[in-house]
């Protein structure tokens, strides 16, 4: 059989909806994740030895074992655990949050640890907390050294929440398996399902590369 345009042309608007769902759990979880990977990352800096073992072992775990296990752990197991059911919807949102969480937490770090050491000397000495002189003066700096990647975090969960497709939720990866069934159109649609993808994290990119001249500094530590 022939190449059909048609099908495409005919899919597009439900493969479009279905990429706005894609970059909508994709925003919630590195949103998530950004707030999670910044209390873990303080945690690991933290003196104190409980917080510091905590979040090692959080980071360890999440990024020692499969995102696609951790969805079916989510969506299947935890409901026997805790005798309810969950939507797939927050299962999604909980599963990419939680991985996700773990990678920002090594990217915060990173960023935490680029800031010279005498910028925490020097706010203790002025007679602030560890932890103040950790938001007020050491955060900042490290924010603007982990947008690109920041920025890499949010391409690679565009394109890794298309494994939530497994637990029926309906994003774009989902939506185009659910045509394929009625139409039998496997080349065009995962043709086009790429093609989307493609476009969402050439998007991205460009929005990554904007923020990160916009908030460049000229001194390189
Ligand atoms: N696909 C890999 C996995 O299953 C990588 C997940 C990447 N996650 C992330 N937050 N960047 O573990």
């Amino acid at each position: 059989s022939s190449f059909d345009f048609g099908l495409i042309w005919d899919s597009l608007p439900l493969l479009i909806a279905g990429a706005g769902v894609t970059i909508e759990i994709t925003a919630i979880s590195v949103g998530l994740g950004f707030i999670l990977g910044l209390v873990v990352s303080v945690c690991r800096l933290s003196g104190w030895k409980i917080l510091k073992a905590v979040a090692v072992c959080y980071v360890n775990i999440l990024r020692g074992t499969p995102l696609l296990v951790q969805i079916f752990l989510i969506y299947f197991a935890l409901p026997m655990l805790i005798g309810q059911r969950i939507n797939p919807f927050l299962a999604a949102v909980a599963a990419c949050s939680i991985n996700s969480g773990a990678y920002v937490s090594e990217i915060f770090r990173a960023g935490i640890q680029a800031v010279d050491r005498g910028q925490m000397e020097a706010g203790r000495s002025l007679g602030l907390s560890w932890m103040q002189t950790m938001w007020y003066i050491i955060l900042p700096q490290a924010f603007r050294k982990v947008i690109p990647p920041l920025g890499n975090e949010f391409i690679s969960m565009t394109k890794e929440t298309s494994l939530v497709s497994v637990i029926g939720f309906e994003e774009l990866t989902r939506r185009g398996q659910l045509i394929i069934a009625k139409t039998y159109g496997s080349f065009e649609i995962w043709l086009t399902v790429a093609a989307i993808y493609l476009v969402m994290t050439l998007s991205i990119a460009q929005l990554v590369s904007y923020l990160e001249r916009r908030f460049a500094t000229d001194d390189r530590n």
